[in-house]
């Protein structure tokens, strides 16, 4: 299909491209799931597996996905079948699964934003302040629980972000990034801060930075790895959507160094914030999704002007959500858009739609769909394993062979090079080697022993 005479938007300067890629790879990732999933997994065993994962895995694809996406302007979809000069195999289907993935991470991660935003309030409100885990406890049961406040906050978040979405790129996407990026780095430094002034901070410190290896099995390095692509978006063409908005002459090499860097920062700032409080007041790392709901609240009303920065807190993980969300939900919108030919507002609104339904699965978890499980699982969590550690992975082992095998050497050198504008041909060798011969067999090799397949 010819897209040619759609107007595309683009991101308009360096830092632009920079804060609305970065906007995408933080998120409620790494202000939640880090968290929680570094708690639950034994702490600095598997944050290390975490980075290796991050740089020998993770970086790769990102550069691949970012480079074809600015190569072929267009959405995932289109710039595969535009990409494949060969078309002996329909590679655009990572599109579509892409597609699929982005449906069912967006399905229960709105879900988590509409308990951040509601938390933002609730917070204000002081109503979550007691240092009594069964009272914060019972304060997020009593939100998960309501099927009618899960569904409208759900609905507000999702109304929220196809209002920025409809935008556009340039205005939306980049000129909210911009806003809020400094706004979360300076949040994160004042609970940092705070947080290491506590009693225990050395016992947080070490539970974060000291590994403990016994720990670490082969589901372990599945979730690790899982979670490197969640973190930076990869697997189901968000970074090449935004690649597609890329400047020409933006180097990307240093651009995705950047965006990787900045958001391991964010992820250790968000467990320096969190693990010395946790320590301090003796509360259970370990404590799963619900860690930063119930025990941050209760730490919180422990510290001395608790009240604020447990609003802080809040705003800080809705700034962070908010920037991911908009990635998310922009690869359904730039598809129906480009594929259906339909308007950028009706492919939001249509997106929308879908996301109504589609999210009320997980927003209903906590009441009415309660006992509905597929392999002992809800849909919340059926979701989540499913796109982070299925795939999200399947999607990266065929997104960096397809960079590696089919588009071509020449193409790819050509296109991450600026047309050889960019003096850095042992970078792309080296990626180019990683995304050939090391990311697909590793990935395989994680997800069959982590899925128990051999
Ligand atoms: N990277 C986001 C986070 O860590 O919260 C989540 C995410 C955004 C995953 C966009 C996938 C994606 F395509």
């Amino acid at each position: 299909m010819n897209n040619n005479n759609i107007k595309r938007g683009g991101f308009s300067s360096s830092f632009g491209v920079l804060a609305a890629t970065l906007g995408s790879a933080v998120g409620l990732g790494n202000i939640w799931k880090f968290p929680y999933l570094t708690g639950a997994n034994g702490g600095a065993g598997f944050l290390l597996v975490y980075l290796l994962a991050t740089l020998v895995i993770g970086l790769p694809v990102m550069i691949a996905e970012i480079t074809m996406g600015r190569a072929a302007k267009a959405n995932p979809i289109s710039a595969l079948q535009k990409l494949d000069t060969q078309k002996r195999l329909p590679w655009w289907l990572i599109g579509v699964a892409g597609l699929a993935a982005a449906f069912l991470i967006l399905s229960f991660y709105s879900e988590v934003v509409a308990w951040v935003f509601a938390y933002v309030f609730k917070a204000m409100g002081g109503s979550l302040l007691s240092s009594d885990r069964h009272v914060t406890e019972a304060a997020f049961s009593a939100l998960t629980t309501d099927p009618v406040q899960s569904l409208l906050w759900q609905w507000c978040v999702l109304f929220f972000i196809g209002g920025i979405l409809l935008m556009g790129v340039t205005k939306g996407i980049e000129g909210i990034a911009k806003k809020l990026m400094p706004i979360l780095f300076l949040l994160l430094l004042v609970l940092c801060a705070v947080s290491l002034t506590l009693d225990k901070a050395g016992d947080g410190l070490a539970f974060l930075f000291r590994p403990d290896f016994s720990k670490v099995s082969s589901g372990v390095i599945l979730t690790a790895m899982g979670l490197a692509f969640f973190k930076l978006s990869l697997g189901m063409g968000t970074m090449m959507t935004y690649g597609s908005y890329f400047r020409d002459d933006q180097n990307i090499p240093q651009t995705t160094l950047r965006v990787m860097a900045a958001d391991l920062c964010v992820s250790m700032l968000a467990g320096i914030a969190i693990f010395p409080a946790v320590f301090t007041f003796g509360f259970a790392p370990a404590a799963g999704p619900a860690l930063v709901f119930i025990t941050i609240p209760a730490v919180f009303s422990q510290i001395p002007g608790g009240h604020l920065l447990m609003v802080a807190f809040f705003i800080l993980a809705s700034v962070a959500a908010t920037g991911a969300m908009l990635s998310l939900l922009e690869v359904p919108v730039v598809i129906l858009h480009e594929r259906l030919h339909i308007s950028r507002t009706r492919a939001t609104i249509l997106s929308i739609a879908i996301l109504m339904v589609t999210g009320s699965t997980c927003a209903l978890t906590g009441s009415v769909l309660a006992d509905f499980k597929i392999a002992g699982m809800n849909l919340f969590d059926l979701f989540d394993f499913l796109s982070s550690n299925v795939l999200l992975p399947l999607g990266g082992i065929l997104l960096a062979l397809f960079a590696g095998w089919i588009w071509g050497r020449d193409q790819f050198t050509a296109a991450l090079s600026n047309h050889g504008q960019l003096a850095n041909t042992r970078t792309i060798s080296v990626v180019l080697f990683l995304l050939r011969f090391i990311s697909p067999v590793l990935i395989l090799l994680v997800m069959l022993k982590g899925l128990n397949l051999f």
